[in-house]
């Protein structure tokens, strides 16, 4: 006779397996994109590309012969990743923002970005700047899980809409991505807020 208990063992392993073979192929079936020569694009953007996974793809990208602007909080780790990136790609032009994308309406860092990027046409913009804030959401001070969100989320959104834009009154072809999380699928208390925020731009 079947058991309560293994009914849910496989319902269990059901739902996770279909995900790790979205991974498997994401790792080691598809096909890599020459994003260059797709979009025909000579500049891509990239937040929070100063570590982790941002600077990877700014790693990515600059091996693929594109431009990149570098958009990070103004810090030690930026300040690193600045001189250590432009000794790796020597023939790669790379533009550096540092700003806070917490800001609430996003005029100051808009603005710096529209400095920045006055004279090139961005073609891939990759919206990865994020982190993650643990503790009851109610422990955690407002301000602190406001700041999260407006960088994880806000940012994004405002970023999009002007090189959406940007794209659109020029005819230029382009992509626009967004970092998510498998947080957005397995939410947990101790980070209540961030298992949100994935679902908020998938
Ligand atoms: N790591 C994971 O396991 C994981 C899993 C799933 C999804 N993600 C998502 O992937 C993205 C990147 O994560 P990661 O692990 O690569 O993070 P990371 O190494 O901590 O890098 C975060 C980047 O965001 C920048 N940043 C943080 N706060 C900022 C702010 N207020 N203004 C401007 N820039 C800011 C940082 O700038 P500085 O370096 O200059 O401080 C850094 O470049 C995030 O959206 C995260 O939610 C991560």
């Amino acid at each position: 006779m079947i058991s309560i208990t293994s009914i849910f063992f496989w319902i269990g392993i059901l739902a996770v397996c279909p995900y790790l073979v979205l991974v498997a192929y994401g790792a080691y079936g598809c096909p890599e994109q020459n994003l260059k020569q797709k979009y025909n694009a000579k500049w891509a953007l990239v937040t929070g590309g100063s570590s982790g996974i941002g600077a990877a793809i700014v790693r990515k990208f600059a091996g693929q012969g594109l431009n990149v602007v570098i958009v990070a909080l103004d810090d030690a780790v930026f300040a690193k990743f600045k001189e250590t990136i432009a000794k790796e790609f020597p023939s790669v032009e790379f533009r550096f923002v540092g700003c806070d994308l917490s800001e609430p309406s996003g005029e100051t860092y808009l603005n710096a970005v529209k400095q920045a990027t006055s004279d090139i046409d961005v073609q891939i913009l990759c919206n990865n700047a994020g982190y993650i804030t643990t503790g009851g959401y109610a422990d955690v001070a407002m301000q602190r899980e406001m700041s999260n969100f407006h960088t994880n989320v806000t940012s994004g959104l405002v970023l999009t809409h002007h090189f959406a834009d940007e794209m659109l009154n020029k005819g230029l072809k382009g992509l626009i991505t967004f970092t998510s999380s498998s947080a957005g699928f397995i939410p947990n208390p101790m980070s209540a807020l961030y298992g949100k925020l994935p679902n908020n731009i998938a």
